[in-house]
């Protein structure tokens, strides 16, 4: 490694070691409002009940009813703070890559007064406390009133909210995780391994690789049957293959020398990582308001004056109906110069040519080759 790449990898370590130890502060910061926000729920609505204290007939059932809300929202705000827990532990992970100190000590002094208060102690100390308010609130009316069925009222609506939002939470990580294009690759791969394996596409792939310092590191976006990764570590690239489907990865692992990171393309965490970014036919399957946000996250990926290399079926937006039931996003050659300036990146050439595809070939192509500016 030259001085001047020290230098440059120093000053990304650095940018990306304040920005995780920012994120952090502000988080910690709003953690701290979790104990405030459970008080105020609790006090206004004790507040609420005492004013039907000397008139309601109803009085008894108003408290059962206030106390399965308070006993719910103080359980809600006690999961939270463990959640908030886990991003922060997640934080000081991100930020110990750059320093193993601060990884070591998760951000505490050398010499604590108690050393037996351990990373993150307030933040259980929270939830325990938002815990015993809420079964203070579930216990209460069945020792007010006995034990009577409406009196359980907090202890079900309270069961019965934290199983809603654990429901939810798993069907949100299924839907996230189970992608249909995804599922689309897994089922269709080995074909589509036969079939675009052999495609000869060392022009485009030329076309990119010129513009990139000798051992660029290069992030190939949905690797597929990894013909592209093959041509760049070739040229003598380090090469990592992202690639969500199970199907390609455990192809792309077959290759010598190729790293494969089973992820999706909106999941990259890297900051300033890679010298080039290849995602031939891959973005097509984001649609209008993914995709914007996926570029946002390839081109935080890339250094500064890193090359993005980017193709799509020639047309004007989401193909309908869906073929095969997954999307596809078409771009004419000006939205594509347009996605990528609207990026921020450079356009250094632009081309069309038809599909390499056997039984395709009336099917036009756009290429975009852009660098992000230094
Ligand atoms: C049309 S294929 C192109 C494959 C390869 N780049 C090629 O040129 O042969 C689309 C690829 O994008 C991948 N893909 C689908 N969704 C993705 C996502 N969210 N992030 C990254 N890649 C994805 C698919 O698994 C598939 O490998």
């Amino acid at each position: 490694m030259t001085v001047e790449d020290d230098a440059t990898k120093f000053q990304r370590d650095k940018a990306a070691f304040e920005q995780n130890c920012l994120q952090l502060r502000a988080l910690i910061q709003e953690f701290h409002k979790t104990p405030l926000l459970s008080a105020s729920l609790t006090g206004g609505l004790l507040a609420v009940m005492s004013v039907f204290k000397d008139h309601d007939e109803h009085f008894e059932h108003f408290v059962v009813v206030m106390c399965a809300l308070i006993a719910l929202f103080n359980a809600m705000i006690g999961l939270s703070c463990i959640r908030i827990r886990d991003v922060m532990q997640c934080y000081i992970e991100k930020a110990s890559v750059f320093s193993e100190d601060f990884g070591e000590k998760g951000g505490r002094p050398a010499k604590p007064i108690f050393k037996e208060l351990g990373n993150f102690s307030i933040a259980i100390g929270y939830a325990i406390m938002m815990g015993v308010v809420a079964l203070t609130a579930i216990v209460l009316p069945l020792v007010a009133y006995g034990c009577t069925r409406f009196n359980a009222i907090p202890l079900v609506t309270t069961a019965a909210g934290l199983l809603t939002w654990y429901g939810w939470a798993r069907w949100r990580h299924r839907v996230d995780n189970v992608d249909a294009v995804v599922a689309y690759y897994d089922r269709k791969g080995h074909d589509y391994i036969k079939e675009t394996e052999p495609l000869d596409m060392r022009e485009e792939v030329e076309r990119f690789a010129r513009h990139l310092p000798t051992s660029a590191r290069v992030l190939d976006v949905g690797a597929g049957a990894g013909r592209d990764s093959k041509t760049l570590l070739d040229k003598g690239f380090k090469v990592v293959a992202l690639e969500p489907s199970k199907v390609f990865a455990e192809h792309l692992r077959s290759i010598m020398g190729l790293a494969v990171s089973e992820m999706k393309a909106q999941d990259v965490e890297e900051v300033e990582t890679f010298d080039g970014i290849w995602a031939c036919a891959s973005l097509l399957h984001f649609d209008e308001k993914k995709l914007p946000k996926v570029m946002q996250r390839l081109c935080r990926a890339l250094r500064p004056n890193g090359i993005f290399y980017m193709s799509f079926k020639n047309g004007d937006g989401v193909r309908l109906p869906a073929k095969d039931g997954i999307l596809f996003h078409d771009m004419t050659s000006d939205r594509l110069s347009k996605l990528a300036t609207d990026n921020g990146l450079k356009v250094i050439e632009m081309w069309s040519n038809a599909s390499k595809l056997q039984g395709t070939n009336e099917a036009q192509w756009n290429n975009i080759v852009a660098r992000k500016p230094s």
